[in-house]
């Protein structure tokens, strides 16, 4: 096959962050996805639907020309969240909800700190048909890190998707098959996003012949057993699991640092290295429904009607990326080569 022709992707779990950046990562997402759900842990969080359409627009005022590229920015869970607050942000059309546990990752020192104090909260996004987006970690510092998320499933989703069975939970960029088979055996109101490094490498790509900052993300790359299950999860065609890059953009210099940032910025080339790893998995025919399709049915909203098409040839992603003031962003798979390209 020499070019593939898709109805138009959209990305379920992206980082604009904020600001000057917004210039670099909003036309990224927009040259190949129609949406994208947008991460609400900013400095400060996307508190309240005020927060969230001012944060809207300043995407929008980055939005490339003749693009209709939508964000759909999410609203950032504390322990203050009232019911009130969701319900008035989804009269606003803010379609979903982030938990972060405290702690778990970049700007999550104001998420969540006691899940059972949720109920109202989850119940109201139940009510009013808002979906609750997980970073599915616990933090607990005596929790081995590669054990975090099988560890937050047994405590914590398992109880929550039992307890309120109307809602619609997203288990965010899943890294093990203990994710995967718990997604595949719950309800269809439980579902996952993937991300490209999460398809692509495993812990050692990470750890073996030097520690490489730039495959470094949360959750942490996982055992070769672990990838080879999600990957079989995407190859499946299951409509519970569905594309989110987890894009996520860090300064060059808090990456390659005594203490990096978690992140992986692949919004550059996010759907041609989907399309190399739905190739390999032999499996391009059930790229579009991933990529296009599962993700729009389980929000409940219209699948595109645009298209995009990928051609096959080689090209390489930038080894990295000037932004404002000069700052420099590595990109994900940085100088590496890429089968697929975008027309
Ligand atoms: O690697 C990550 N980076 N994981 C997250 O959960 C957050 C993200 C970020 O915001 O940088
Ligand atoms: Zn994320």
């Amino acid at each position: 096959m020499k070019e593939i022709t898709i109805t138009m992707p959209d990305d379920w779990h992206a980082h604009l962050r904020d600001d000057a950046v917004l210039k670099e990562t909003v036309p990224a997402s927009a040259r190949q996805f129609a949406r994208s759900i947008v991460m609400p842990n900013l400095t400060p969080p996307v508190l309240n639907a005020k927060d969230a359409k001012e944060y809207e627009a300043r995407i929008l005022e980055n939005r490339p020309a003749n693009s209709d590229f939508r964000p759909l920015v999410t609203l950032y869970l504390t322990n203050s969240t009232t019911p009130e607050m969701i319900r008035e942000a989804k009269s606003q059309g803010i379609v979903a909800a982030k938990l972060y546990p405290a702690g778990a990752t970049t700007n999550s020192n104001n998420g969540v700190t006691d899940i059972s104090l949720m109920s109202p909260v989850f119940e109201a996004m139940a009510d009013c048909g808002m979906l609750l987006l997980i970073h599915g970690e616990v933090t607990d510092g005596e929790i081995d890190i590669f054990d975090r998320e099988k560890v937050f499933i047994e405590r914590y989703l398992v109880g929550i998707v039992e307890k309120y069975q109307n809602l619609k939970v997203v288990l965010e960029h899943i890294t093990t098959k203990d994710a995967a088979d718990f997604v595949k055996d719950a309800s269809a109101n439980v579902a996952a996003t993937l991300t490209p490094q999460h398809l692509m490498l495993n812990r050692n790509d990470l750890l073996v012949g030097g520690i490489r900052p730039h495959y470094y993300c949360l959750p942490i790359l996982k055992r070769n057993t672990h990838q080879q299950a999600l990957r079989a999860a995407v190859a499946s065609g299951s409509p519970k699991f569905f594309l989110g890059t987890d894009s996520a953009p860090h300064m060059k210099g808090q990456k390659e640092s005594a203490c990096g940032c978690a992140g992986c910025y692949s919004a550059p080339a996010a759907i041609e290295l989907y399309a190399d790893i739905f190739e390999e998995l032999d499996a391009l025919d059930k790229l579009e429904g991933f990529a296009s399709f599962y993700g729009a049915d389980f929000y409940g909203l219209p699948r595109n009607s645009k298209t995009i098409t990928l051609i096959k040839e080689k090209w390489k992603m930038p080894s990295e990326i000037t932004v404002a003031n000069d700052n420099v962003i590595v990109p994900f798979w940085a100088g590496q080569e890429i089968g697929w390209r975008l027309k």
